[in-house]
C-alpha cells in the first residue's frame, strides 16, 4: 500500500504544477462579454449595446468584432480596431439593418490579423424589423460609438466600421501576443507531459 501511494504522489504533484503553469499564463487574459447574453433579442432597425469587461493589464488595447451564426459559416465584419484601452467606454452600440432573423447569432471578439480570439458572446436572437415581438435589449449608450451593420453574413464583405487604433496599441498587443503564445506552448507542454506520464 505504501509503495503505491509513493508512486502516485509525484504524478499528482507534476500535474498540479503543470496546471498551475498553464493557468498562470492565462491569468491576465480575462475577457467577459456582458451583452448580448442568451436572453438578448436585437431587432433590426433598433440600436442595442454590446458590452464587455476585461483585465486592465492584459495588453489588449483594441479588438475586432465579428458576428457569426451557428447554423451557417458566414461571418459579418462588424467593427475593426474597437478601442478598449484602460479609460475607454466598454460599450459599442450596434444597429442591424436587413440582417436575417435567427436565434443562433453570436459575437466574436478577436484580433483578426492573426486570429487570436479574446472572447465570444452567448448565442442570441435577431428579430426582423417587422417582427411583432419587442427587442429584449438594454438601451444604447448615448456616449458610445454606434456601428450600423447592413450586410448579411458573407465572408467577402468588408468591415462595417474601422476605428483608428488607440495610441500605443501595437506595442502592448505584442506583449499580449507573446503571453498568448506562451499559454499555447505551456498547454502543449502539459499535454505532451501528460501523455508521456500516462505511458510510463
Ligand atoms: C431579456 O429577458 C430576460 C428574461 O427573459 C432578462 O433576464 C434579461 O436581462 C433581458 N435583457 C437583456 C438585455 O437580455
Ligand atoms: C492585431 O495584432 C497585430 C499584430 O500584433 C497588431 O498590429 C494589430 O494592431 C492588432 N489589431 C487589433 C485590432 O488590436
Amino acid at each position: 500500500m505504501l509503495p503505491t501511494r509513493l508512486s502516485l504522489a509525484p504524478r499528482a504533484v507534476v500535474s498540479l504544477l503543470l496546471t498551475f503553469l498553464a493557468l498562470s499564463a492565462h491569468a491576465s487574459a480575462y475577457f467577459i462579454v456582458e451583452e448580448p447574453t442568451a436572453s438578448t433579442q436585437w431587432k433590426n432597425g433598433q440600436a442595442a449595446p454590446v458590452k464587455w469587461d476585461k483585465g486592465v493589464l492584459d495588453g489588449v488595447d483594441a479588438f475586432d468584432l465579428e458576428m457569426a451564426r451557428l447554423g451557417s459559416d458566414g461571418l459579418t465584419y462588424v467593427a475593426m480596431n474597437v478601442d478598449t484601452t484602460k479609460n475607454a467606454n466598454k460599450v459599442l452600440n450596434i444597429v442591424l439593418d436587413n440582417i436575417p432573423a435567427g436565434d443562433d447569432y453570436f459575437l466574436v471578439f478577436l484580433n483578426s490579423t492573426h486570429g487570436l480570439i479574446h472572447g465570444t458572446s452567448d448565442r442570441f436572437t435577431v428579430l426582423a424589423k417587422d417582427s411583432s415581438s419587442n427587442a429584449n435589449a438594454s438601451s444604447p449608450d448615448s456616449s458610445a460609438s454606434t456601428v450600423t451593420v447592413t450586410s448579411a453574413p458573407n465572408p467577402t464583405n468588408a468591415w462595417a466600421t474601422t476605428f483608428a487604433l488607440p495610441n500605443g496599441a501595437v506595442r502592448l498587443l505584442t506583449q499580449g501576443l507573446e503571453s498568448a503564445f506562451l499559454g499555447v506552448a505551456l498547454a502543449m507542454l502539459c499535454s505532451v507531459a501528460g501523455a508521456a506520464w500516462t505511458l510510463l
